[in-house]
């Protein structure tokens, strides 16, 4: 079975790559083109990861890297060679994307719902129908703050919070309208935020919580603060919308991948198959401004809007507008099918203050900022 994977050096694509090896002896890896250097980075991740040092000297000979654009048309690649590419493939992971909530909604489009456009013309032109496996997010339930989102709900009835969110809904909808006229089954995945315990490292790509805290700790060294050993009753009070009973799904990605691989190994029903790949606890609010306060010397005080006349601190704190009103969010993802595909599963891993601190810091300096 030849298989395979856009956004294989991403932060999730990586994980992916490590999983499917376990059953796959081969892959191909649609590598960005420009980007370069693919093979090196998926093996260097392997290296920091702590893969057997066996897998690593195998990675030559079992990953094939193809150079693709999913922005543009056939994926940029010449004719004849994508024609080859669709007929050889038996699955199909999309995992490629645009992450940044606050890119402009033009370029979000281009990466996430052209990109996915591509991926599924390569796979309606395959001969051997390749099975499409969409990595969407759960994330695309928009700015609905409360109550539960389901696994077959899609509509865009609350709005988005960002144009992240309404891009990555945007693909989603193509991927099931694209499975509904072509007859052909789709597996699409929607974790929640993704996270790890890996230290941060300039050779591995960066996470939303690692961007937030480089905004933080970024904001915070602009505004003089100091060092984070400031003592508490010298931290200035940042006021920052939010909802102190609120939570967030925060799924470590190394299980996030694991749970992915098993559900598409399933036989699919035939249909758009949507899981919501997420934890079983969510993370409460507090715990996200106990980080901020971990990663700057301020104390952080939850209010029920954003201030009007916000200290400089409070605005250069909220510069990453995109994130702030998932303070506010007291949704939970509803995980039925993946729970009845598999059974109850659990990661085993508690992802609690000091899982998502040793996540964004790099041990030797303690400093949050060392990331690609
Ligand atoms: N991270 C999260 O918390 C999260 C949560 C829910 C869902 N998701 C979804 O999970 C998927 C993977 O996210 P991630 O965190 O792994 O993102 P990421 O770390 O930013 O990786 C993005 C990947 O896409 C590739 N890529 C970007 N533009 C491309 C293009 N034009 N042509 C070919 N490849 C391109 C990148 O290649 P280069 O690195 O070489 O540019 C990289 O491999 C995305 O669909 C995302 O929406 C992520």
């Amino acid at each position: 079975m030849r298989v395979a994977l856009t956004g294989a050096t991403g932060f999730l694509g990586l994980r992916l790559v490590r999983e499917l090896l376990e059953q796959q002896p081969s892959l191909t890896v649609l590598g960005h083109a420009g980007s370069g250097g693919a093979l090196g980075r998926i093996t260097r991740f392997m290296e920091l990861g702590g893969a057997p040092a066996g897998l690593i000297a195998e990675l030559p000979a079992r990953l094939r890297v193809v150079e693709v654009d999913l922005c543009r048309p056939e994926l940029g690649l010449p004719s004849a060679e994508y024609r080859r590419l669709a007929d050889e493939l038996d699955v199909i992971w999309h995992s490629a994307g645009n992450i940044n909530l606050d890119d402009d909604l033009g370029s979000l489009r281009r990466t996430n719902v052209e990109g996915t456009r591509h991926v599924l013309e390569l796979a309606a032109a395959g001969a051997r129908r390749p099975l499409v496996v969409h990595i969407g997010t759960a994330f695309v339930g928009g700015a609905r703050r409360d109550g539960v989102v389901y696994e077959d709900e899609l509509d865009d009835a609350h709005g988005f919070e960002n144009g992240y969110e309404r891009s990555k809904y945007e693909a989603e909808v193509l991927v099931r309208d694209w499975s509904r006229r072509h007859r052909r089954p789709v597996v699409v995945m929607r974790p929640g935020v993704l996270v790890t315990d890996l230290p941060p490292s300039p050779e591995l790509p960066a996470h939303p919580l690692q961007f937030l805290s480089r905004i933080v700790e970024s904001s915070a060294r602009g505004g003089g603060l100091g060092g984070k050993d400031v003592p508490e009753w010298r931290r200035p009070v940042v006021r920052l919308a939010g909802d102190p009973r609120g939570h967030l799904n925060l799924m470590p990605v190394e299980h996030a991948a694991a749970v992915m691989v098993r559900l598409a190994s399933r036989p699919p029903s035939g249909l758009a198959d949507t899981y919501h790949v997420v934890h079983d606890h969510d993370v409460a609010t507090t715990v996200l401004t106990a980080l901020v306060e971990r990663i700057a010397p301020v104390k952080v005080r939850l209010v029920g809007k954003r201030p009007d006349d916000p200290a400089r601190l409070e605005a250069a704190v909220d510069l990453y507008p995109g994130f702030t009103p998932y303070l506010s969010h007291r949704r939970r993802f509803d995980d039925t099918r993946v729970r009845t595909l598999l059974g109850p599963y659990s990661s085993g891993v508690r992802v609690d203050l000091d899982y998502l601190t040793s996540g964004i810091t790099t041990s030797r300096t303690g400093s949050t900022t060392g990331a690609r």
